[in-house]
C-alpha cells in the first residue's frame, strides 16, 4: 500500500494520519513552503487554535470566510474551521479542492437540525420563506430560501416584507434576539450549540459583582438571560470590534475562547476574562469540534491533499442559491 493510499485509509476510516513524521519537523515552515508550491490559501474561523490563527492566509468569522472563499483565485481552499464552513467553501467552488484538516470537525448546532425532521416541519408550514443559519448541512441550505450569519441576520430578516411569514433555524437563541431586534414574529427550530449553552448566569453575574468596571459581552448564540445582562451582543468579528471602540478596560467574554487570541492582540492593555460554564471539570467554552484541527493536521492535508469536502452536484447547486442570495444582501 502506498502512503497515499495509506493515509486516504487512514483518514476516511479514523478521521486521523497516524503515518510517521519527521520529530524535528518545522510545521509552520512546512506549511509555507507547500501553500506557496500548490496555490493553496489558509482561511481560519476565530475559535481555532492560536497557531492556526496565527499561520492562517485570513482570520474571521463566518461571513466573512463564506466571503473570502467565494472570492478567492487559490486552487486549493484548507479551511481551519468545522465541516459546515468548508462545506459552503466547497458548494462555493465546486471546482476547487476544498480540504478540512479533520473532516469529523461537526458542529452541535447543525446537529441539532436533522434534513429529514425539517423537510416535514417545512411542509406543514407552506407559506413560509426560510431563513437559516449558515450552521447547517447542505441538506438544510437547500430546504433554505436565504442564509445568514450571526453578522447580518438582522439585517436578512429586515429585508424580508414584514407581511411574510418566516421560518428561522436552527438556532433558536440567536432567532429569538433576532425577534427582539427586528420585532418580527419568526417561527423558530428549537437548535442550540453546546458551547454557547454552557455558559453559567450566575457565576458570569457573580464575577461581574466582583469586577464592576467590566462590560459583559456575548454571542447571540448565548440564552436569553445572558443576553439581557450583555452590554453588547455580536457575532465574534463584532465582539473583536466592540473591545477595540469600548471605553472599557475589562470584558466578560462570553463566547468560545479562541476569539480571545485575536482580542489579546487588538488590545493588549485591556482586561479579558472568559465567561464561566455551569460545569467546574469542564472545558465547555473550547469547542471540541473547532479544536480537532491541529497544526499537524494542517500539514498533513496541505501535504496529501485530504481529506477533501465532497457535496453532491444537484444538491451543491441547490444549496449556493440561499448562499448567494445572502452575499448579495450583505455586501
Ligand atoms: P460567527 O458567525 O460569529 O463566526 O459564529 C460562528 C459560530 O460557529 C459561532 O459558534
Ligand atoms: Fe458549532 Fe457551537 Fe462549535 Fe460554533 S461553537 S462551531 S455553533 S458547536
Amino acid at each position: 500500500m502506498t502512503t497515499l493510499e495509506k493515509a486516504t485509509k487512514n483518514i476516511r476510516n479514523k478521521g486521523f494520519l497516524d503515518i510517521e513524521i519527521d520529530k524535528n519537523i518545522n510545521y509552520v515552515a512546512e506549511i509555507n513552503r507547500l501553500r506557496k508550491e500548490k496555490n493553496a490559501i489558509i482561511l481560519a474561523h476565530y475559535y481555532q487554535e492560536s497557531e492556526i490563527q496565527d499561520i492562517a492566509d485570513f482570520v474571521g468569522d463566518s461571513l466573512a470566510l463564506a466571503q473570502e472563499a467565494a472570492k478567492t483565485n487559490a486552487a486549493i481552499i484548507v479551511f481551519a474551521g468545522v465541516h459546515f464552513m468548508a462545506e459552503t467553501a466547497k458548494i462555493l467552488n465546486p471546482t476547487k479542492k476544498v480540504l478540512l484538516p479533520d473532516l469529523n470537525a461537526g458542529c452541535s448546532l447543525a446537529d441539532s437540525c436533522p434534513p429529514a425532521d425539517f423537510a416535514a416541519f417545512k411542509k406543514q408550514h407552506p407559506n413560509h420563506l426560510v431563513v437559516s443559519y449558515v450552521n447547517t448541512s447542505a441538506e438544510i441550505k437547500a430546504l433554505t430560501d436565504i442564509v445568514c450569519t450571526s453578522s447580518n441576520a438582522e439585517k436578512i430578516i429586515n429585508s424580508i416584507p414584514k407581511k411574510q411569514p418566516i421560518i428561522f433555524a436552527p438556532d433558536k437563541n440567536l432567532g429569538s434576539w433576532i425577534i427582539k431586534k427586528t420585532g418580527r414574529d419568526l417561527l423558530l427550530w428549537d437548535g442550540a450549540c453546546m458551547v454557547h449553552e454552557a455558559f453559567s448566569i450566575e457565576k458570569i453575574l457573580n464575577l461581574y459583582a466582583e469586577n464592576p468596571d467590566a462590560e459583559i459581552i456575548a454571542h447571540p448564540e448565548s440564552q436569553a438571560h445572558l443576553l439581557k445582562v450583555a452590554k453588547y451582543v455580536g457575532s465574534t468579528s463584532g465582539l473583536l470590534k466592540y473591545v477595540q471602540t469600548s471605553k472599557a478596560k475589562k470584558f466578560i467574554v462570553a463566547t468560545e475562547v479562541g476569539i480571545l487570541h485575536k482580542m489579546r492582540q487588538a488590545v493588549p492593555n485591556k482586561i479579558l476574562i472568559p465567561a464561566p460554564v455551569d460545569d467546574d471539570n469542564c472545558n465547555c467554552s473550547e469547542c471540541f469540534y473547532m479544536k480537532m484541527n491541529t497544526l499537524k493536521k494542517l500539514y498533513l492535508c496541505l501535504k496529501y491533499e485530504l481529506p477533501f469536502v465532497e457535496v453532491d452536484t444537484e444538491l451543491s447547486k441547490k444549496a449556493l442559491l440561499p448562499i448567494q442570495r445572502m452575499l448579495e444582501l450583505s455586501k
